[in-house]
């Protein structure tokens, strides 16, 4: 399948992307350690993808809240203490005419800062970091909405092209659509109905926020890892309620996790050879995941609402990405993992590269994050050895972050 229509231009909301592919979200954990402000590597990072051609940028999750802070060395935009360096990000990417949307965020209960104070809608243990929590309060829902929003005005005062509302993943927003976290039976809880509220104050209060015809869009966790858990039928009427309080766009992907790796599948179409290029020995025990995992839930949204959908998860061959979009199962195509592998990707795909992309989604990055930098750790080969040191180090448990469980 030729891969042209990659390259044709397409919109969200008032924003026009050169192209169909976008960089989704992905923690760069290179911000300031303790401030939360942007640092040159960072800046350069995004450049890099503008000047690659990237269609349209999310940034990586950026914390509205403080107790919504997810790990040492996330970018906030909780502060107006931000703007400056948030201001020159936008920049830095306006000057090769890209696109970029702020991710806005609240971990909820999977703050991995030790220390935090998270928050989270029922006393629900968090199963990835172990926090014990508490049901939050009426005044301390209020405080998440109004950060959202206030997050809002500083994306549009720093000069980023749109936001885009962090609901997925097991953060603050899933924890409240979810019927497994969600114990409430109030107004936040106690039915299908009643667990819209949450993401619809904040959709509402965001779009409130933004000037009219401001690009607002969404990653919903349309399904959730876990037993008992959110199901796509409640998610499909839920992003309809959404779309109807103005959301421009949805990403579709997955709940609440039971390990990072529900979200970011390991070794995604991997076969042996390449398995063996790469040393990827776990590989040769387990077996490759599909691509495009989630597209079924986009099939599901697709049917039913109205909307601008990107689809994350698994892009790993140009024909895929080509065929995706050519059956009209979504609109943009996104990708994490490739990018970090290769920041250049999306030029080569507009100068004619066709096939496997190179990463092999082994997810060293993913289990370096609040570690390190934001790299991959296969490609130059020293870095695998660098990770083998840290390792066997212990690193892993020194960190100042709380580990996540795998
Ligand atoms: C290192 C790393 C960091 C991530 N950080 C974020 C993030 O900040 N926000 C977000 O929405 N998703 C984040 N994700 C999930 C990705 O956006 C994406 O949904 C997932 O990796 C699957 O897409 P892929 O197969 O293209 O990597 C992260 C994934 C990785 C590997
Ligand atoms: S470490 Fe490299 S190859 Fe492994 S998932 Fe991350 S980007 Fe892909």
């Amino acid at each position: 399948m030729s891969s042209d229509i990659l390259t044709r231009a397409g919109s969200i909301g008032s924003a026009t992307l050169r192209n169909r592919m976008i960089r989704a979200g992905t923690s760069e954990s290179m911000a300031e350690p303790d401030s939360g402000v942007m640092t040159e590597p960072l800046l350069a990072l995004y450049e890099q993808l503008a000047a690659n051609r990237v269609g349209g940028i999310i940034t990586g999750h950026l914390y509205a809240h403080p107790r919504g802070r997810y790990a040492r060395g996330q970018t906030g935009i909780h502060d107006d203490e931000m703007l400056p360096g948030l201001s020159e990000l936008t920049g830095r990417v306006h000057r090769h005419s890209g696109i970029i949307f702020a991710q806005l965020a609240h971990a909820g209960s999977q703050s991995r800062v030790p220390g935090n104070d998270p928050l989270a809608p029922s006393p629900v243990p968090n199963p990835l970091t172990g926090n014990d929590m508490e049901e939050a309060s009426e005044a301390e829902i209020e405080e998440a909405i109004t950060a959202f929003a206030a997050a809002a005005r500083r994306a549009v005062a720093a000069g980023f092209d749109g936001v885009h509302i962090h609901g997925a993943n097991g953060y603050l927003i899933t924890e409240f659509t979810s019927p497994v976290t969600n114990r409430r039976d109030d107004g936040w809880g106690g039915s299908a109905e009643k667990r819209d509220e949450f993401p619809l104050a904040v959709v509402r209060a965001v779009r409130e926020a933004v000037p009219a015809g401001f690009p607002v869009t969404m990653k919903m966790g349309m399904v959730d890892a876990v037993d008992g858990g959110l199901a796509i039928e409640e998610s499909v009427r839920r992003a309809g309620v959404l779309v109807g309080a103005g959301l421009d766009a949805v990403e579709v992907s997955c709940g609440l996790m039971q390990a990072p790796t529900d979200s970011a599948n390991t070794y995604v179409a991997v076969g042996p050879r390449r398995a063996a290029t790469d040393m990827l020995v776990h590989r040769l025990a387990s077996k490759p995941r599909p691509e495009a995992y989630f597209r079924p839930w986009a099939q599901a949204l697709r049917a039913q609402v109205d909307t601008t959908v990107i689809l994350v998860g698994g892009m790993r061959t140009t024909q895929t990405m080509a065929e995706v979009l050519e059956s009209g199962d979504a609109d943009f195509v996104a990708m994490a993992r490739p990018l970090i592998r290769e920041p250049d990707l999306v030029a080569q795909i507009e100068d004619g590269r066709e096939g496997q992309v190179d990463c092999t989604s082994c997810n060293l990055c993913l289990i370096h994050e609040g570690h390190h930098p934001l790299q991959c750790w296969r490609t130059p080969k020293v870095r695998l050895l660098q990770h083998a040191a840290y390792r066997l180090s212990g690193g892993f448990r020194r960190a100042e972050v709380i580990p996540t469980k795998h």
